[in-house]
């Protein structure tokens, strides 16, 4: 049996993170010059077994700590799968996504390896964006706490989503793009576990509901107002709209410092909007270019702190 290769990319939140927890409308992209891959091939008779290169790590499944987010996942494909015993196979998984920087590197590692364990298990069913975005975020909320389900999501369906949390099913809706969008992403260099952000709102939320309540909402228009001008191609609005959810962040304190200096340069040096993604409290930012180079941008994102900046279109579709 050939070995089996997948992958899932990294993501940007364009608009409504932290918004989209409490039910209103974000908006997510995938970033795929970054990426998650898993390989699988069949092992040597010693069960199964994890190999990490990126964090020189090589063990037998059984040697996992239970939380492992790559045992996890593995453990979930099995049950979905109705086996009892899994085939001997050796799994191994690199990233270029950077770690805890609100570009999505844990749900992207866990899709592609669902992906791939499913593939290799003979389960083409259980490998379709549905059910690897399902079962990814399975080990999310196990990592994660609350997460809306939009990081699973994007990275299993690769394309851009509208995205709102609900029951009995999330909505999640691919639209069209109007005009390519070039988008330069900011590195702060500051590690921001998203757990500990999205915790953080959620004590602000309890101890001042109506504020916070008001403030998602605002997101929640803005993330419709958003998709139209995505659609429209009105890039002079995204970029405004960009500002204003930056501004709403800040008020619900995920911003940083470092992030509003960049945020500030990439305005500055003629970004058409900008803004924190994800999480927030260090990690990314994003900054919509007029076209792919935007050097004075970047130059100005470097200037401003910068430790990594990352270029990403969206096509038109
Ligand atoms: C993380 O990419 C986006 C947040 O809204 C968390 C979540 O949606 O689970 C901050």
């Amino acid at each position: 049996m050939l070995p089996i290769q997948t992958t899932a990319p990294g993501k940007i939140i364009l608009f409504g993170e932290h918004a989209v927890v409490y039910g209103y409308p974000a908006i997510a992209a995938p970033v795929t010059q970054v990426r998650a891959t898993a390989r699988i091939e069949p092992g040597d008779g010693s069960g199964a077994r994890l190999v990490l290169p990126d964090l020189g790590r090589m063990q037998s499944l059984l040697e996992a700590a239970a939380d492992d987010a790559l045992a996890l996942a593995i453990h979930l494909v099995k049950e979905a799968a109705g086996l009892s015993e899994l085939p001997d196979f050796s799994l191994t998984v690199t990233s270029s996504i950077p770690i805890a920087s609100g570009l999505g590197s844990g749900a992207a590692v866990t899709a592609a390896a669902v992906r791939a364990l499913a593939l290799f298990l003979n389960r083409p069913d259980l490998a379709t964006n549905e059910q690897v975005s399902a079962l990814t975020y399975e080990v999310e909320r196990i990592h994660h706490g609350t997460p809306s389900g939009i990081d699973n999501t994007v990275v299993s369906y690769e394309q851009p989503i509208f995205f709102v949390r609900q029951q009995p099913h999330n909505r999640i809706e691919p639209f069209p793009v109007g005009r390519p969008l070039y988008f330069l992403i900011g590195d702060t260099g500051v590690a921001s576990p998203t757990k500990l952000a999205v915790g953080d709102v959620r004590r602000q939320w309890e101890a001042a509901p109506d504020r916070f309540n008001h403030l998602f909402a605002g997101c929640g228009r803005l993330t419709e107002a958003a998709r139209e001008a995505i659609e429209q191609g009105d890039l002079a609005r995204l970029g405004e709209l960009m500002q204003a959810n930056h501004a709403l962040l800040q008020e619900m304190t995920v911003s940083s410092p470092e992030l509003d200096r960049l945020v500030a340069a990439a305005s500055a040096a003629g970004a058409l909007g900008a803004k924190l993604s994800g999480g927030g409290r260090g990690g990314n930012m994003i900054a919509l270019v007029r076209d792919a180079a935007a050097s004075s941008v970047r130059q100005a994102l470097i200037q401003a702190g910068a430790k990594q900046v990352l270029a990403t279109t969206l096509p038109q579709t």
